[in-house]
């Protein structure tokens, strides 16, 4: 995600611990994921295949692919198992007030 801006995502609180959301941001889509330790931003497509992640089994700090079952690391984008052989693309995000932001 190319931004030299930090880009608003929205309110902490519209997404509950253990919950995740996807935002669309210029055609390409980022998942959310909020755990007790803070909150995370991935792509939303998969490494592997382009499956959506968002629909995936989210489990303590891993997320597992419902396409193939790849499952990442969702702080790092840590491949913990394949298919998937490439991390998953991670974002850099903030909380500043409440709300989430994208940051460069
Ligand atoms: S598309 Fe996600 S594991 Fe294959």
């Amino acid at each position: 995600m190319e931004s030299a801006h930090p880009i608003k995502l929205g309110p902490l609180k519209d997404i509950p611990v253990g919950d995740t959301k996807v935002i669309k941001i210029d055609n390409r889509e980022i998942l959310l994921v909020h755990l007790e330790s803070g909150i995370y931003a991935l792509a939303n497509s998969c490494a592997h295949g382009a499956c959506r992640l968002g629909y995936g089994r989210l489990e303590g700090e891993t997320l597992r692919c419902l396409c193939h079952g790849s499952v990442f690391n969702v702080r790092t984008g840590e491949v913990l198992n394949g298919p998937a052989t490439t991390p998953q693309p991670t974002f850099r995000v903030l909380v500043e007030d409440g709300e989430i932001t994208l940051v460069p």
